[in-house]
């Protein structure tokens, strides 16, 4: 018997899954996975080497012969890809669909989902993704689905892309977040759902704040029935 807390939250792309979950283990005083950074990181690996993102063989390949490794500085996860420290390198939209693309290869998932469990098991955390509740932590003691509009999200996104002088106009945005909601829903391994067990939070036209509140809301509810 541990007294380990584990709070899973999944949802959509630009849902603000990594803003929320990353304030809520703060207010909860415990540490908060981003397994979305793993994906990444296999992905900028496969891009540095110019492995294609079809050719299946060479990413196991490469797979193989990676390391990746969390460490906390301050509480604040940093992404070690074969000893070096990437967190600031992967969030370029190329980065974003090659992870896409390669979250789809089963060995790759179960590679990551061994780290994430692993982590899972000595410390408390929240962890955002898109298959923790149903598959990564199938015994979560709290797991959220947030969710918000397709307008509301691919404005979001917009706002930080014309934030880095991008040239993308919001219905691009939309093209692209559909696009990768199709590709993290459709793929036959862990995809994209809502576990039977999950509260559904819909973040469209509220706040951060409120999105926080509503969430820890729900956890003090969850953890004081058990
Ligand atoms: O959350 P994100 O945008 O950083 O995730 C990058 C990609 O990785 C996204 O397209 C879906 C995939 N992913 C996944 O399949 N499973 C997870 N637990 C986390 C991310």
């Amino acid at each position: 018997m541990n007294d380990l807390i584990n709070i899973a939250i999944d949802g959509p792309a630009g849902a603000g899954k990594s803003t929320i979950a990353k304030l809520i283990a703060k207010r909860l005083g415990i540490i908060y996975i981003d397994t979305g950074a793993m994906y990444r990181a296999v992905a900028f690996k496969c891009l540095n080497r110019n492995v294609s993102l079809d050719a299946r063989d060479a990413i196991l390949h490469l797979l193989r012969n990676t390391d990746i490794r969390i460490q906390f500085e301050y509480n604040e996860q940093k992404l070690f890809l074969d000893g070096e420290n990437i967190s600031d390198n992967i969030r370029s939209d190329d980065v974003s669909n090659a992870a896409s693309c390669i979250a789809k290869l089963p060995e790759v998932r179960n590679k990551l989902v061994d780290i994430q469990r692993d982590i899972a098991g000595e410390r408390s955390v929240v962890m955002d993704g898109r298959d923790i509740g149903t598959y990564v932590l199938p015994n979560a003691d709290v797991k959220i689905f947030l969710t918000a509009s397709i307008n509301e999200r691919a404005k979001r996104r917009h706002r930080e892309y014309v934030a880095l002088n991008s040239k993308k106009t919001l219905e691009d945005v939309i093209e692209e977040i559909k696009r990768r909601d199709y590709n993290d829903s459709t793929r036959q391994f862990a995809p994209l759902k809502i576990a039977e067990d999950a509260v559904l939070v819909d973040s469209s036209g509220k706040d951060i704040d409120q999105v926080v509140e509503e969430i820890l809301g729900i956890i003090d509810n969850r953890l004081s029935i058990d």
